[in-house]
């Protein structure tokens, strides 16, 4: 039995730089799901009888979701829906299920590394048949149908028991309910020397990967403990819960400060990592020292030779434009193309797509490459580990000799949260204003060379995007990047990027906000941060 259910629309339903987030009890409105589901089904061609898959981090309200979206696919008629077990299906798994088994799409259901729980986020996103999430055009047809939908499609059959791998029948459709780590497993074990990894943690080495109750816990003790045998215990916090045990499950310095301490302290294994709520994200860490997202993307593009899947070279190197430069100097050196987009994931996938780029990186945590269409926590960590298992060095000896060659790009990342969306946006439409006055003024004594607002013009479908962010350019090559984050559900958030760079190894050992000072005084007489948010310093600093 299909119904069709008469609903009026909501007006708050566009999808920011990863699908739709909102706090729980938004979604949790009558018939606020089922509009932004349907909106989807509407905006989409030729779906009849082919398969949909969805998945989620497993955070609060997973499981309600995923019922509701089952109904809904049955009713507007894809032939089948593969679902995690538990609903859980990390991000890059279900872009690699969504390609491996040509399905239609996805639907990912996720807040990536925003808190869960009753009161806090929760997330919808659909991934079209190359396993990425769908682009703009995409995004504003869905957007502009919420705006005017009047019904949704729903059958009538009772909760589907998710939680036992299987395949049965509900309202017309097939329902396989799939283990959600078997296939992510084997495509890792396809690209990574695994023999390799296996005999370097049989020699003795350690290692620390902070699961933070979410997704990646049953992904990384089946590949890190089962298969390449690091020591039991080695994944930390492994147990994915639907409030991620009440933290932020954000592997940055600030919600991962455990495995940081630990990592900085006499008792440091030889390597550490973590990722995020739905497992797309990555921190690195090594012995005594944090390597920064922009350096981990610019090394692992330097040393992925070292690993099988990718000993034939890169075919070029994208990264968002707020992420650091240094992965421009590993470009050149290779002799391959070097993009520059804005920031999401979903910039990347037209490059990918096209054989343009193989591996692609955010400042903001992400590194992934062409074998998915998400970034992937798992498979950086990964990736970092074959090039440890090849060159038999620690980390630092590693990150240090690349400064020593490339040059050093300092780097960091000042973020404003909760500032009021209306000065928030003052204070970036000042700056837009100051555009073309501000080449050739001092700061600070740093003089300014360039100032723009960035624009991408896409080399494969030529779509252009603008206003994705304010570039001070000064003289020799430093920079500070000011844009709003598209990914917030509450206010805005500033983000203020400082890069510098240097090529002098004698000066590769500074304290990074230390190295960065004048940079960040010019930031403030440029924009006038503490005004416009009322505070005197950042609420985040990575
Ligand atoms: C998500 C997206 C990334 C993006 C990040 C930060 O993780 O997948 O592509 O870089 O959010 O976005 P924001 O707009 O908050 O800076
Ligand atoms: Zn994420």
């Amino acid at each position: 039995m299909t119904r069709t259910v008469a609903t009026k629309p909501y007006d708050d339903q566009k999808p920011g730089t990863s699908g739709l987030r909102k706090k729980v009890p938004v979604f949790q409105q009558e018939n606020y799901v089922e509009n932004f589901i349907q909106s989807v089904f509407d905006s989409l061609d030729g779906f009849q009888g082919q398969t949909l898959v969805i998945g989620g981090d497993g955070r609060y309200f997973n499981r309600e979701v995923i019922q509701i979206a089952l109904r809904m696919a049955a009713a507007n008629g894809f032939g089948k829906v593969m679902v995690g077990q538990g609903g859980i299906l990390s991000t890059p798994a279900a872009s690699n299920i969504i390609r491996k088994y040509q399905a239609f799409g996805g639907l990912v259901l996720s807040a990536s590394h925003n808190p869960g729980g009753p009161h806090e986020d929760f997330g919808i996103k659909y991934n079209a048949s190359n396993g990425g999430p769908a682009p703009e055009k995409l995004t504003d047809r869905i957007y502009a149908r919420t705006k005017v939908i009047d019904s949704y499609r729903i059958a009538e059959f009772a909760d589907v028991n998710i939680d036992k791998v299987g395949t049965f029948e509900a309202g017309g459709m097939t329902i396989e309910v799939i283990d959600p780590v078997a296939d992510y497993a084997a495509l890792m074990e396809s690209l990574f020397d695994f023999a390799a990894i296996r005999a370097m943690f049989a020699g003795g080495f350690t290692m620390a990967f902070d699961a933070m109750h979410a997704v990646t816990g049953p992904y990384a003790v089946e590949i890190l403990e089962k298969r390449l045998g690091a020591a039991k215990g080695t994944v930390r916090n492994f147990v994915p819960l639907p409030d991620f045990g009440g933290h932020h499950p954000d592997p940055n310095l600030v919600h991962a400060k455990d495995l940081y301490d630990l990592m900085m302290s006499g008792k440091a294994p030889d390597f550490g990592a973590a990722s995020d709520g739905d497992g797309d994200r990555n921190l690195i860490i090594g012995r005594g020292i944090f390597v920064t997202p922009s350096d981990s993307l610019a090394m692992l593009a330097a040393n992925a030779h070292y690993a099988p899947g990718y000993a034939e070279g890169l075919k070029g190197i994208a990264r968002s434009m707020p992420t650091s430069g240094a992965a421009d100097r590993v470009a050149q050196k290779l002799g391959i193309g070097m993009y520059e987009t804005p920031t999401g994931w979903k910039f990347f996938g037209n490059l990918l797509d096209a054989g343009m780029a193989t591996i692609c990186g955010e400042e903001s945590a992400g590194t992934g490459s062409d074998h998915v269409r998400e970034k992937d926590g798992l498979w950086a960590v990964l990736l970092w580990l074959n090039i440890l298992a090849a060159r038999k060095e620690p980390v630092k000896a590693i990150v240090e000799k690349h400064w020593a060659e490339f040059g050093r790009n300092y780097y960091s990342r000042h973020d404003y949260e909760g500032v009021e969306t209306e000065r928030a946006n003052a204070l970036i439409s000042g700056l837009r204003a100051q555009l073309t006055s501000l080449p050739a003024k001092s700061f600070v004594g740093l003089t300014v060379e360039n100032a723009d607002d960035f624009s991408y013009l896409d080399p494969v479908d030529h779509s252009t995007s603008s206003n994705q962010g304010i570039r001070v350019l000064f003289e020799g090559g430093s920079r500070v990047v000011f844009r709003l984050s598209g990914t917030g559900t509450s206010g805005a958030t500033l983000r203020v990027y400082i890069e510098r760079y240097e090529p002098d190894a004698a000066k590769h050992g500074i304290e990074t906000q230390e190295a960065l000072a004048d940079l960040i005084a010019a930031a403030e007489e440029i924009a006038g941060i503490k005004a416009a948010t009322g505070m005197d310093v950042p609420t985040v600093i990575t």
